[in-house]
């Protein structure tokens, strides 16, 4: 039987602190390993978590300063480090292939897919990224991407929050402290022993990847956590809130609201999306968040009397799905936060040039198999798909079969249109990841900006993607 929902009070998970400075940067060492935790009341959960949390330390750095994060593998497997949304160099950025083999191990683990052996920079350990941080503030995210295993991988609790910070959005005066709360967002399916119930095909996550044949569309699962708990609650003082939402989730998709008991729904004050800042703020009413997706957004519970459970919803699950978590009003407090009418000078229109590339997301052959490719082909890490130039701004057209939530790596775009008409309003700002509906055709103003390397895009359904659902890209 699954537990009540809103008797867990909310985790915060811990931000990271330096260990020191290297070559200038702030150095941070992170140790992924197992660790037996309580996620499900009266149940223990093994865990695989950077520092053995789940999700991991959340990382607060600030544009300009760079960062070098050690990651150290205790875990059984390889694994890959990706900061999503990160404006990292290439051979910092996990690529798949980048494998960091287990300490000690050193059994053979080049990685041979159909026939062509896969190459990557695998070493023994430990492995420095380098980030310079020279990007704007925003709602970032690490996590696992190692080759045909991201899924199991992440699921098993490999992921974590990064807020990036700077001096425009200090200024602002937007609510801080207790009163920014992160929110990952993420469902898991337990066995009755706590154990995470993921339908691997080889549950040691060794050799054969993918998942049994009827999960081909993705792995949902039925408890909702909010920051590794079930459905938690939080005591709010009837003030502004910052809520950085991301949906960490494998497969699942979400339309999050705020429902009060006896009253209209809270609004949300849209603030920033996947890439920080928007121009001005958006009123939403919903928040559409695919996986990948985040919100910055800003709640006023002032807006309700003292008392009030407000309840974060996602209207598109159906029974334990459509609890998410509840914001219990405890006591009136003063405000002195503001949401300023202006947020952000940089967000102006891209304004495409005459390339346009077509990407095509849907079913295909995968080797002698059936999985998910871009343009009929599956995940090649050895051969491009496309070699961008530097500074050029071009529409990328994404068609889909199914629902795919699109990712690409390095730099964010911009959402110019679905099926030709305007995006929809939760589409705003500067994203990197964008959630093309069923036989939909998004067009994004896409440009790189200074970092010339070897990259991915890819669908955020994670099973997709380890279902060979990447292309490999060049920025030239
Ligand atoms: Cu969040 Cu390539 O991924
Ligand atoms: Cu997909």
């Amino acid at each position: 039987p699954l537990p009540a929902p809103y008797r867990v009070p909310l985790p915060i998970p811990a931000v990271a602190r330096p260990t020191g400075t290297l070559g200038g940067a702030d150095l941070y060492e992170i140790t992924q390993r197992t660790a037996d935790v309580e996620i499900i009341p009266g149940l223990r959960t093994t865990i695989w978590g950077y520092d053995g949390t789940f999700p991991g330390p959340t990382f607060e750095t600030w544009s300009g300063r760079p960062v070098v994060v050690r990651h150290t593998n205790r875990l059984p497997v390889p694994t890959v480090v990706h900061l999503h949304g990160g404006h990292t160099p290439s051979d910092s950025d996990g690529w798949p292939l980048d494998l960091v083999l287990p300490v000690g191990d050193t059994s053979n683990w080049a990685h041979v897919h159909n026939g062509v052996p896969m190459v990557g920079n695998t070493i023994a350990g430990t492995r420095e990224h380098h980030y310079p941080m020279s990007q704007r503030a925003a709602t970032l995210w690490y996590h696992d991407h190692r080759m045909d295993f991201t899924a199991p991988n992440v699921y098993r609790g490999l992921a974590g929050m990064h807020l990036v910070r700077d001096d425009v959005e200090d200024a602002l005066g937007l609510p801080a402290g207790d009163h920014e709360l992160p929110l990952f967002v993420c469902d898991r399916a337990f066995a009755a022993d706590g154990s995470f119930d993921y339908p691997s095909l080889d549950r040691t996550l060794r050799t054969v990847p993918g998942v049994e044949d009827r999960y081909m569309s993705g792995v949902l699962g039925d408890v909702v956590l909010v920051n590794g708990a079930p459905w938690p609650v939080h005591e709010v003082d009837g003030t502004r809130y910052r809520l950085r939402i991301v949906n960490g989730s494998n497969a699942r998709r979400y339309s999050f609201a705020l429902r009060v008991p006896g009253g209209p729904d809270l609004p949300f004050t849209q603030v920033g999306s996947d890439g920080g800042l928007l121009a001005a703020p958006v009123r939403q009413t919903a928040l559409d968040a695919a996986p990948g997706e985040r919100f910055d957004v800003v709640v006023d519970f002032a807006a309700v009397p003292v008392g009030t459970e407000v309840t974060m919803v996602n209207t598109l699950g159906t029974g334990s799905t459509a609890d998410v978590v509840r914001f219990h009003v405890v006591r009136a407090a003063r405000d002195d936060s503001r949401v300023p009418a202006r947020l952000a000078d940089d967000v102006a229109p891209l304004v495409p040039g005459p390339v346009v590339r077509e990407f095509a997301f849907g079913r295909g052959a995968v080797g002698d198999t059936r999985g998910w490719t871009i343009n009929g082909h599956a995940f090649d890490p050895n051969s491009s798909l496309a070699d961008i130039p530097l500074g050029q701004v071009e529409t990328w057209r994404f068609r889909s079969d199914v629902h795919h939530p699109v990712h690409v790596h390095l730099d964010p775009f911009q959402v110019l249109a679905r099926d030709g008409k305007p995006p929809r309003p939760t589409d705003v700002g500067w994203k990197d990841t964008v959630d093309v509906l069923p036989a939909e055709i998004v067009d994004v103003a896409v440009r790189f900006t200074d970092l010339a390397g070897r990259y991915v895009f890819h669908c955020h359904n994670l099973e997709h993607e380890d279902m060979a659902m990447m292309a490999t890209i060049r920025t030239v």
